[in-house]
Order: structure tokens, then sequence, then C-alpha cells
């Protein structure tokens, strides 16, 4: 039966995970998970399948990296969206690289007015996807941060590249030492991949930590993978620019996922050399075509309310921060938090907890509380801890896992 699932090229490893494959076999899924599926390529990734296995478990959900999701009907009212609008929508084929007017209203706020920049995707998952599995080369050197967001690693490996760690531990004031740069970004690297904000610490630059990061890059000539997914949220720090409008050689992705507020509408998009982003038809016109007219249109007035729609999510995640703050100072034995610099989540260290994927799930199925384990960016000692939702659920949340805590504790 195996024999038959198998597909060439892909190997053994990936039907670990296949429910037909388990039952015959007896494999246990949370073992196969807690031996560092993270870095295996033919797995799927431990945080999707975490999501898939736990969402619809938690009662509070105190684990994502995005902002509290707007509904249908907020979203018309704060975007001006009008139902005669939507209804002359034709459901036709739309075009690769998206409409002009929606890829002008983009441009507008992110690649300095040039349209012809820009291209729309599926989430900016699709973007990370067809430009690195369009730009890579196998044996390229590329650079990925430590504990990278596990699209932005697939393709690099994927595609068979040599990879260099940039570690975050030297990230000190929010920039790099000269000499950690110097050593890891060096002369013949490819590529080299930021996630500022970085999901999951919350870790960012500073102004003068950015310029010295982008400088060297633009020393050796190699291109910038630049994830801004929640730049536009920042706790004290300032909200970092697109280094496209400085160094030619980026790309830069953007979502409307995370501090938009709308995750289920699926819509990403890139900014990159059209050359570059011409190059990415071979496989967009071969897998995913073009996004849904509808979607544009929604993505176009959503782009154009962007002020409105982030701006209060922004506040409630500071004012939530705050709360987490108070939180973590009432369990100092139990906890350390880095606080995050940017983004709406971070990593909660769990001193003393092995196994923080069987603390993630008996939290959840003793209290209805949803974290993340760090093993989903190969931080296994931590949690990630999402502030970006609702106050009161935030608030519940912490309350539940303050009583696992407790129980935890008097267990010992
Ligand atoms: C850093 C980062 N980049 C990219 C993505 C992909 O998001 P989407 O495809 O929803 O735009 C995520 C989602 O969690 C992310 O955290």
């Amino acid at each position: 039966m195996l024999a038959d699932l198998r597909t060439p090229g892909v190997r053994f490893p990936a039907y670990n995970h296949c429910p037909l494959f388990r039952q015959q076999s007896g494999v246990d899924l949370s073992r196969v998970l807690n031996d560092g599926a993270v870095s295996t390529p033919q797995r799927p990734p431990v945080l999707e399948e975490w999501y898939r296995r736990q969402l619809h478990r938690a009662e509070f959900d105190i684990s994502s990296s995005g902002v509290q999701p707007y509904s249908f009907a907020e979203l018309r009212r704060i975007a001006g969206i009008e139902q005669e609008d939507l209804d002359r929508v034709v459901m036709d084929d739309s075009t690769s690289q998206g409409p002009q007017e929606l890829r002008q209203a983009i441009a507008d706020r992110y690649a300095g007015g040039r349209a012809d920049h820009v291209m729309v995707t599926h989430g900016s998952s699709e973007a990370i996807a067809l430009t690195l599995a369009t730009v890579l080369e196998p044996g390229d050197r590329v650079v990925l941060p430590d504990s990278v967001y596990h699209s932005l690693g697939h393709f690099v490996r994927e595609r068979g590249c040599a990879v260099r760690t940039l570690p975050l531990g030297p990230l000190s004031q929010g920039a790099f030492p000269e000499s950690v740069l110097d050593e890891v970004i060096t002369p013949g690297t490819r590529a080299v991949v930021a996630n500022f904000p970085h999901n999951p610490t919350g870790r960012t630059l500073s102004g003068a930590g950015y310029d010295s990061f982008v400088r060297r890059v633009a020393e050796v000539g190699a291109l910038l993978v630049w994830d801004a997914a929640t730049a536009e949220i920042t706790h004290g720090t300032e909200v970092l620019p697109n280094p496209a409008h400085s160094y030619p050689r980026t790309i830069a992705y953007g979502t409307f996922s995370k501090v938009f507020g709308l995750p289920g509408l699926r819509f990403g998009w890139c900014v990159a050399a059209p050359e570059l982003i011409e190059a990415t038809f071979a496989l967009r016109d071969r897998t995913t075509l073009f996004l849904s007219p509808l979607v544009e249109r929604i993505a176009l007035h959503a782009m154009r309310a962007a002020p409105r729609l982030i701006g209060p999510r922004a506040q409630q995640a500071r004012r939530n921060l705050a709360l987490v703050d108070a939180w973590v100072a009432r369990h100092p034995d139990s906890v350390a938090w880095q606080r995050p610099q940017g983004g709406v989540c971070g990593l909660l260290r769990l001193p003393g907890v092995e196994d923080t994927e069987a603390f993630c799930r008996e939290l959840l199925d003793r209290h209805g509380t949803l974290l993340v384990p760090g093993t989903a960016f190969d931080l296994p000692d931590g949690v990630r801890l999402g502030f970006g939702g609702a106050e009161r659920e935030l608030s519940e949340g912490l309350a539940r896992l303050s009583d696992f805590l407790r129980t935890r504790e008097s267990r010992r």
C-alpha cells in the first residue's frame, strides 16, 4: 500500500504524516513532530500541522502572529466598500501580475509609486515560493536568520542552496555587530533573507542597525530577501523602510494576513525588479495563474484604507502588550520574556519545561488555551505567545495559563 502512495523523487518521510500510513504503522504523530520536523522539507511544517490539528479545539487562542481579524462587515464599513461595487465584478480571468489599479495602490504605499515593481499573490507565501524558486540555484550561498519562518527556509533548502545562519543572539540594541555581519554575509553570497520584526521573537533592527545590515548586503552585492509581514507594528522602535527604495536588488514581501487583520482574504504581494517578476511567470502560469477578481477588488479598497485598518489593531496590540508585561511580572519564577520590539508575538521561555509540545497540548486539553510550541521555529525551550487578539481573549488565556503553571508547580 505504501508503495502506491509514493511519487518519484519524494522520499519516504513524507508519508509519516499520512493518516493511512500512521494507522498501518502505528507511528505516533506527536513523536514525529518532536523529532525536529521543522527542517525536513518533505513533511508539512510543524507550525501549520499544529494549527491544523489544534486550532479548532482552542477556546482562547493566544498564539497568533497576526492581529484580531476583521469581519467582512467591519471591513466594508471601514474601507467604504459598496455592495454595488462588488456586484460589478465580473468573474473572469485576472492577470498574472495583478490589475494596474491595485498594483498602483500597493506601490503608492510600499514601492515608491512604481506599479511595475509589484506583483499580487495568494498571501505572501505564494510570493515567497515563486520568487525564491525562480531566483535561487543549487549551490547558491544563502544567509538565513536563526529560527526563520518555515517558508523562507524551505524554498532555500529545497533549491539545494548552501545555507549560512545569521544568529539572532548577537543582535543588541537593534544592531548586529559589524564583525558578525562581515563573518556571515561574505563576498559571493547570493541572497540574504531577513524577517524583521522577526516571527516568533519580535526582535527587530533599529534605524542604525537597519542601515548597517542593508549596507553589508549591498557591499557583497547579494539579493536582499525582505519579509516585512509585521513591519508596521512596532513597540518603541521606528517602522523600517522597504529596502527596495535604496537597494534595487531587493525582493520585499507584504501581506494582509498580519497587521491588516485580513488573513482569510489570502492576499499578499512582492516588490521586486520587473524582470524578476516576469521570470516568475514560468512557474506561476503552471500553478496558481492569478487571483480572483473579487479578492482583488476587495484588496484594492483595503489597501486604500490601510491606516484605518492597521491603526486600531496596532493600538490594541500595544495595550495588550502592556497586559502581557504585567502578567510576566507576576510570574518571575516560571517564565522569561524578551519583550518584542515589533509585531504581535514573542517567545515566552519556560525554564524547567523540557517538552514544550507536551506542555502546549496539556494546556489546551485542560484549559482550552492555545500557544504554539517553539519547536515550530527550532526554539524548543519556549512557546509563541501572540498578543494581537481581542483583549478579553488574551486576558482569559493568560489567566488560564497562570492556573496551569500553578497546577504544574504544585505537582512538583
Ligand atoms: C514572517 C512571515 N512571512 C510570511 C508569512 C505568510 O503569510 P501569508 O501567506 O498569509 O501572507 C507568515 C505567516 O505566518 C509569516 O509569519
